[in-house]
């Protein structure tokens, strides 16, 4: 007997591609070209077969479905059921066998076929179809003939198709397996997407034309003159109008009065290379990056690179995204003040990069690179080190840079993500440094960093990124590789995992960016949560959409919602961790005091002459007085202080309400990402009376009695309260509470964070099911005393608490003291109480920190004033339900609505409002799970929260962010007021 055992097929060869063109730049031409996105002809099978002869011209596909190309199969009939095959999501394991590089017999296979006809075009010359992106490896048919294939799913391939094209009635066909080899360098943390997601083009190659340009330009700062060389084809010539230059190519040229190019100014000189058979128009900006004295600079001024991660993402749509999408990115970064992109783990859509370079953002490109799954055996066979490879790791950066290289946007070449070590990525560097060395070079996974040009890691927590900045890091693996990298600038790749609510530490990170120069910055992981539309099958809303995470479609293999990480939601809804970004990365740093401010500038490139400034003095959320501030522009990284005018300094209001200063900055005229107007920073200060020591609770006397109700319970002024001591009415508004309560729906980081996440220590010890046990109810001198035993089942730790309540003022007054009992070894979620009022006062004034939701390290955002808000608005649409929403250092709040209304005022207390408890907020997998109570909205009032930190993937709170069991008081008092009752005094 003999075994037939399967051939290798072209996809499961380690070599990149047979048949594509050399790499080169994307370039904007005035050659003929045709786009071939839109309707295709699509059948998709279950294994890499596909169809016998699909490729003919004579094929009927009639009964196959009609595609819009670009697209990723997987998403085809969302936010519905998909219609081929569900997307699947892991964060390192690879979802095949590790069995490289070969891939399952289950191998989904699309394929695709349209007809084009050749548009008009000079004669001769050649024809070329190009593919931007394909994922994982695709195989091309011209009217039946095979052109070529390749993989790499993430890079232009293009295939010269001259010989068989035809004026009229082409077929092209196209297909593209799921799995290929290439699959196993493109571990990357996200969807398992596949199809020709990005546009596909035949283009018309003049003769006498321009296959490809490279631009250098410099800049130097001492001299303030460009250096400008553009490489083209012989005879080639450079137009740049603005600058006089009209000359030939390929010879350096010194350019006075340049201005340069910066992500802060972002000047482009526009232009064309023309050769007698083509024009290409360019976009020229003049910068010079360098690494002087371990710190990494562009025009001779230090980089800091205020960053994000960006993964390319649409709910809808995955990786193919519309201009209109990626412009709303730049613009939504730049109105953040964000000012540099990852482009993680993978080169963009090259559109993207021509929106960097208009707009402004340092860009650190990445090859689509990641083999990370491989940790998984021990790093047993990684492709990086296997010289297999090497042909596929050289191809990718090859094409990576001939694509990308003449973006001034472009400052740093990335080798790719977590794919370990080995003679590959040094192959790639060499070949990167050698082919242009005009940027830097980043690898963040071997940290001897010995072949790149910066010092990168991701995730180092606060002390360490300080030792780093200090240049006292412990060695690298020899006294070589040591002394190279202690020459070398230190960049955060990732840092700030913003998963669910946060992150928090984002101003403590900023201060080190400011702090050191060796410290380049960094990027925050990520820019946005992957979360797939979907409408839920049943539940409290059947149809409303929602956003899927990993498992969700069923995957046996998945990550759950790690996916969902980022500062915008899945429909690019901002959330409170960017407006904490926005912050920590603004251009300047406003330091008001009660006679003037101090004002910071951050930029390196520009002065400060593009902003006007504001004041505004409030009394308790009043405007008293405001206006504009004039403030000199200042050089780069400059300072200044600033007096008030004399119309701020208005005498004190009479003891009472709080008076607080905020200064901010504005920019003063329109910019293309936003209005003249938009506030860039702000900064607030006390100044009614700062040198006050922090409130003391008052605890005022009780001017009503307490008196025992015949049915039980007790009768305290406005307030009735049951036997128990527990409040039920005040001034004829029912409620349910207060009582202490410690929960909170863990967040991500709660539950993911390294060791024994805080959310498991405290299922543990069964904070989700505390028991109350009343100890006494007493009435003591007018007022009602109530003590009680808050712990877990099983368990000798809890908290005794006493709630002592007075009638005050036709209200009522509450102390709240809380004391631990035994022995706490885990943090605290939270220290207060909670309670329940009607559900219809949904209606929610505050006096305290808004508009936004802010937590012990997450706090930058938010600034002191009057807010209103339906308890709806209070909720952030977290793709998986968590603790969120509160709002801190709140005076007052009236909680009104269905003619009623209840006021608490004390504190300050930290507040959230909601439709459910936390323990629903804890239960539900989405959004759409959540079934608004139809009786109560649930309040808590808190003494203080447990910080946030990032430990889903990196660093837990800072130290002085941890809750620790510990004493605390909160002094609240409770007015209501119901129709047609009087007497709350509300
Ligand atoms: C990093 C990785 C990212 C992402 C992140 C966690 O290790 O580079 O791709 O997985 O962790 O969300």
């Amino acid at each position: 007997m003999t075994a037939a055992r399967q051939g290798p097929a072209w996809f499961t060869d380690t070599a990149p591609h047979h048949g594509a063109l050399a790499p080169r730049a994307l370039l904007d031409t005035d050659a003929a070209s045709l786009p071939l996105d839109g309707a295709w002809a699509f059948r998709c099978s279950a294994t890499a077969a596909g169809t016998a002869g699909f490729e003919e011209s004579g094929f009927d596909d009639g009964s196959w479905a009609r595609v819009q190309v670009p697209h990723c199969w997987q998403l085809e009939g969302v936010p519905g059921p998909p219609r081929y095959s569900a997307p699947a999501y892991t964060n390192v394991t690879y979802p095949f066998p590790l069995d490289p590089p070969d891939v399952p017999d289950e191998n989904q296979t699309g394929e695709y076929r349209r007809r084009f006809d050749l548009p008009s075009a000079p004669a001769g010359g050649r024809w070329v179809v190009r593919f931007e992106g394909v994922d994982s490896a695709f195989e091309v048919y011209l009217n039946g003939e095979r052109i070529g294939d390749a993989m790499g799913s993430r890079l232009v391939h293009e295939f010269d198709v001259t010989a068989g094209v035809r004026p009229t009635g082409n077929l092209i066909a196209v297909r593209v397996h799921q799995w290929s080899a290439g699959s196993y360098l493109e571990d990357q943390d996200m969807w398992w997407l596949s199809g020709i997601f990005r546009p596909v083009t035949l283009l018309h190659r003049p003769a006498d034309g321009i296959d490809d340009l490279f631009v250098h330009a410099g800049f130097n700062a001492a001299a303030r003159q460009g250096s400008l060389l553009v490489e083209g084809p012989r005879g080639a010539v450079v137009h740049l109008p603005e600058l006089g230059i009209e000359a030939p190519a390929n010879e350096p040229l010194v350019v006075q009065g340049v201005e340069p190019w910066s992500a802060e100014v972002p000047r482009l000189y526009r232009g064309t290379l023309s050769t007698p058979g083509e024009t290409v128009r360019i976009a020229v900006g003049f910068r010079t990056v360098a690494i002087e004295d371990a710190t990494l600079t562009v025009n001779g001024a230090p980089l800091k690179l205020r960053g994000v991660n960006r993964h390319e993402w649409h709910p809808r749509t995955g990786r193919t995204l519309d201009l209109d999408t990626m412009r709303a990115d730049v613009e939504l970064m730049k109105r953040h003040n964000i000012n540099a992109v990852r482009t993680s783990h993978y080169p963009p859509d090259a559109r993207f990069l021509a929106l960097c370079d208009e707009y402004g953002l340092w860009v650190l490109d990445e090859c689509d690179l990641e083999t990370h799954g491989f940790v998984k055996v021990g790093w047993h066979r990684n492709p990086s080190g296997e010289p297999v490879w090497r042909d596929a790791f050289l191809d990718r950066m090859t094409r990576t840079v001939e694509r990308d290289k003449n973006h001034p946007c472009v400052v740093g070449w990335s080798l790719g993500n977590e794919s370990g070590r080995g003679a590959n990525l040094e192959s790639m560097a060499a070949w990167a440094r050698q082919r242009d060395p005009d940027r830097f070079i980043h690898y963040e996974g071997d940290w001897d960093s010995t072949y790149v040009d910066v010092y990168s890691r991701m995730y180092a927590d606060h002390a360490e990124t300080e030792l780093i900045g200090r240049g006292e890091e412990p060695p690298a693996s020899g006294p070589a590789a040591d002394a190279h990298r202690r020459a070398l600038p230190f960049v955060l790749c990732e840092y700030a995992h913003a998963m669910g609510t946060g992150p928090g530490g984002l101003a403590e990170y900023a201060a080190l960016f400011d702090a050191y120069p060796r410290i380049a910055g960094g990027f925050v992981w990520e820019w946005i949560d992957h979360g797939i539309a979907q409408r839920a099958p049943g539940g409290p809303t059947p149809g409303a959409e929602f956003f899927a995470y990993g498992g969700d479609f069923g995957e046996d293999v998945h990550d759950g919602n790690f996916v969902a990480d980022g500062l915008l939601f899945p429909d690019r809804r901002p959330s409170s961790g960017l407006a904490e970004l926005a912050v920590a990365y603004a251009p300047v740093v406003l330091e008001p005091r009660p006679d003037g401010v101090r004002v910071r500038s951050r930029l390196a490139h520009r002065d400060t002459s593009h902003l006007a400034y504001r004041w505004r003095i409030e009394d308790d959320g009043e405007a008293v007085a405001s206006g504009v501030l004039d403030v000199p522009a200042l050089e780069p990284g400059g300072c200044a202080d600033v007096p008030l005018p004399r119309s701020a300094a208005a005498p004190p209001p009479p003891p009472g309400p709080e008076r607080w200063l905020t200064v901010s900055a504005h920019l003063a005229e329109a910019a293309p990402w936003a209005g003249a107007g938009h506030e860039v920073a702000f900064g607030q200060a006390r100044v009614d009376r700062p040198e006050e020591p922090p409130r003391r609770p008052s605890r005022p006397a009780g001017d009503a009695p307490c008196l025992p109700l015949a049915a039980g319970g007790w009768q305290l002024g406005p307030g009735r309260f049951d036997a128990a001591g527990r409040l039920a009415e005040l001034a004829g508004v029912p409620l349910v509470g207060p009582r202490l309560d410690l929960w909170r729906a863990p967040t991500d980081n709660d539950e993911r964070a390294p060791g024994t996440a805080p959310a498991a220590a405290w299922r543990a010890l069964g904070l989700d099911r505390l028991r109350h046990r009343t100890v006494s109810v007493a009435e003591e001198q007018g007022a009602l005393s109530v003590v009680a035993h808050v712990m877990p089942a099983g368990r000798d730790v809890g908290y005794e608490v006493e709630y002592r309540w007075h009638a005050h003022d036709g209200g009522l007054h509450l102390d709240v003291v809380g004391s631990p009992l035994g022995a706490w070894q885990v943090p605290v979620p939270r220290l207060g109480v909670r309670l329940a009022v009607p559900a219809a006062l949904r209606r929610v004034e505050w006096l305290g920190l808004g508009p936004g939701e802010s937590y012990p390290d997450a706090v930058a955002s938010v600034r002191q004033g009057r807010f209103t808000a339906c308890v709806a608005d209070l909720q952030e649409p977290c793709v998986r339900p968590q603790e969120n929403g509160a709002r801190r250092c709140v005076r007052r709040v009236t909680l009104s609505g269905g003619a009623a209304a209840l006021t608490v005022t004390g504190g300050p207390f930290i507040l959230t409002a909601r439709p459910w408890t936390s323990e629903a907020l804890a239960a539900a997998a989405h959004p759409t799970d959540l079934v608004p109570d139809p009786h109560w909205l649930w309040v808590t009032l808190d003494a203080e929260h447990h910080g946030l930190g990032s430990g889903a993937c990196g660093p837990v709170e800072l130290p002085q962010y941890r809750l620790d069991a510990r004493r605390f008081r909160l002094s609240l008092g409770f007015r209501a007021e119901a129709a047609g009752r009087k007497g709350s005094g509300g």
